[in-house]
């Protein structure tokens, strides 16, 4: 595939003539002609590429969203109760439709903001007649599994798909399950769906074999109505658990211990409506901490939370990343020059898994040897295979990858294979030389929102192509 300049703008006409191109079989190599000066981007679908010409600095604001991670289940969590519960700074990414889509298709109202309440999403679920999540909805998205503690707790009922396999790994949701056993449930699994049911929900006492973190949210939201006292121990402390925890209490829950490795709900008979507004997105933040960082620019990273960033951002500092700190945002500026570390992602407050592919592109630049050890999943290094297709050196060992930088990283054509991984290849591309383009960006659309615009607004030169509809003309042409 061939990117060349292109003088005259495409209207209707000439669009007609780019999509007679572009419809040409691929056997033959095509021209597509992208201008990223005058963005007209078709709407996101399925078959979008970004196209990324490497080589500016990311220089000035980029404002955070809210967080995916916690948005998720404070969703599920308005099943807990039949009054409305309104959520703020929720981001508009692909997960949060799939979860919409979830609640709706069990009978839940769902309003969505608009205009300045655009992130803003009231859910009602006090007339929940299908306590199902159907095998459709959980294959795109495993966090929807989050509604099966809920619904046992509220409906005494529960259908909800077993979730499958993942790019990253196998994933099960034994623990959720187990957990909801000790809470008296009765469980089946048949036909690929775990069917649970409880007149009541009991008490008890939880002791994690492995920390999961949507583990212990189901959990925690189950327990908030089962009768008596529940103890958690070994629990997920992510920032993202005590977020929903704070939810639940404003919901008139008894939680107590989030963001520790014990928590305590003390069973209520019902709960109520509330209003709560989700924390930012800390790695979405540490995605653009990162990328400031590698194309020596000077990005203030705003609307988010530093605190919940520690471990990132303290090995960044090992690598010689120039880091600013103040309320809620981080400043970074990058002069080129960065030193190999080693690095293992652990559970929180440890370096987060999901900035992992992330900080692989980062060592491709560090001066030295980095040794990065995925802890959490079994197969999470899909990133590496494409950054070495972009000039990288990796050599991946089971749960270990070995980066030798500094390599200089030159444009290519690379494919997403999962959220994260897409979140690297962008960060690469962004300092390659050339022009990159990126297939399968439905990935990054799952978890970060409208990332192209943002990235454009602080100096990147990034474009969505997706495939022309007839009804909208390809984008004008002249290379800035
Ligand atoms: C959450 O996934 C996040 N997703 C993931 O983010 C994140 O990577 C992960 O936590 C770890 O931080 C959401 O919050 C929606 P786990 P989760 O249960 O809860 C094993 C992203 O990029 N395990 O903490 O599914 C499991 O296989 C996503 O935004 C069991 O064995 O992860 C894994 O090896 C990707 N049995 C480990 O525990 C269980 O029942 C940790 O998984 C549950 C988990």
């Amino acid at each position: 595939m061939k990117l060349v300049p292109k003088s005259r703008s495409v209207s209707s006409a000439n669009g007609a003539g780019a999509l007679q191109e572009l419809k040409k079989p691929a056997a033959r190599s095509r021209t597509i002609r992208v201008d990223f000066k005058d963005v007209v981007e078709p709407r996101e679908s399925f078959m979008d590429k970004f196209v990324i010409r490497g080589g500016n600095p990311l220089v000035g604001s980029i404002r955070v969203s809210g967080a995916k991670n916690a948005a998720l289940p404070a969703m599920a969590a308005a099943i807990l109760t039949d009054e409305p519960v309104t959520l703020e700074n929720i981001p508009d990414v692909r997960d949060i439709q799939t979860e919409r889509n979830l609640l709706v298709s069990m009978g839940a109202e769902v309003e969505l903001g608009y205009g300045r309440a655009h992130h803003r999403t009231t859910i009602c679920c006090n007339n929940l007649v299908n306590p199902e999540a159907a095998y459709e909805l959980v294959k795109t998205m495993r966090a929807s599994t989050l509604v099966l503690g809920p619904l046992v707790a509220r409906m005494g009922r529960a259908r909800v798909s077993q979730p499958g396999g993942c790019a990253i790994g196998a994933r099960p949701i034994d623990l959720h399950i187990k957990g909801l056993e000790t809470l008296g449930a009765k469980i089946t699994q048949e036909h690929g769906y775990i069917e649970a049911s409880a007149d009541r929900l009991r008490g008890g006492h939880i002791v994690f074999d492995k920390i999961t973190v949507t583990g212990t949210e189901d959990l925690m939201m189950a327990a908030t109505l089962a009768e008596g006292e529940t103890v958690m121990e070994n629990c997920a402390r992510e920032p993202e658990v005590s977020d929903l925890a704070a939810l639940l209490n404003k919901m008139g829950a008894r939680v107590e211990g989030a963001g520790t490795s014990t928590i305590r709900i003390q069973g209520v008979g019902k709960l109520h409506g509330a209003r709560h507004r989700i924390i930012p997105d800390r790695i979405e933040a540490g995605t653009f901490v990162i990328a400031g960082a590698l194309t020596c620019g000077d990005l203030t990273v705003a609307n988010c939370e530093p605190n919940h960033l520690g471990a990132l951002l303290q090995k960044l500092e090992e690598c010689g990343v120039q880091l600013q700190t103040s309320g809620d945002s981080v400043r970074v500026t990058g002069n080129g020059q960065l030193f190999a570390s080693d690095v293992s992602t652990e559970e929180y407050p440890g370096f987060p898994t999901d900035m992992q592919a992330q900080y692989m592109a980062l060592a491709t630049q560090a001066e030295g040897t980095s040794t990065i050890t995925e802890n959490i999943f079994e197969n999470r290094f899909m990133h590496a295979q494409e950054l070495v297709r972009m000039g990288a050196s990796i050599r991946v060992e089971g749960s270990r990858a070995v980066v030798r930088g500094k390599t200089s990283l030159s444009s290519a054509a690379v494919q997403c294979s999962d959220l994260r991984a897409s979140a690297s290849l962008v960060i690469a591309a962004l300092m390659a030389d050339g022009e990159t383009i990126l297939d399968r960006v439905y990935h990054i659309d799952r978890g970060y929102e409208r990332i192209e615009e943002k990235l454009r607004s602080v100096g990147a030169q990034i474009k969505r192509i997706g495939e022309m509809l007839p009804k909208r003309a390809a984008a004008p042409v002249s290379v800035a």
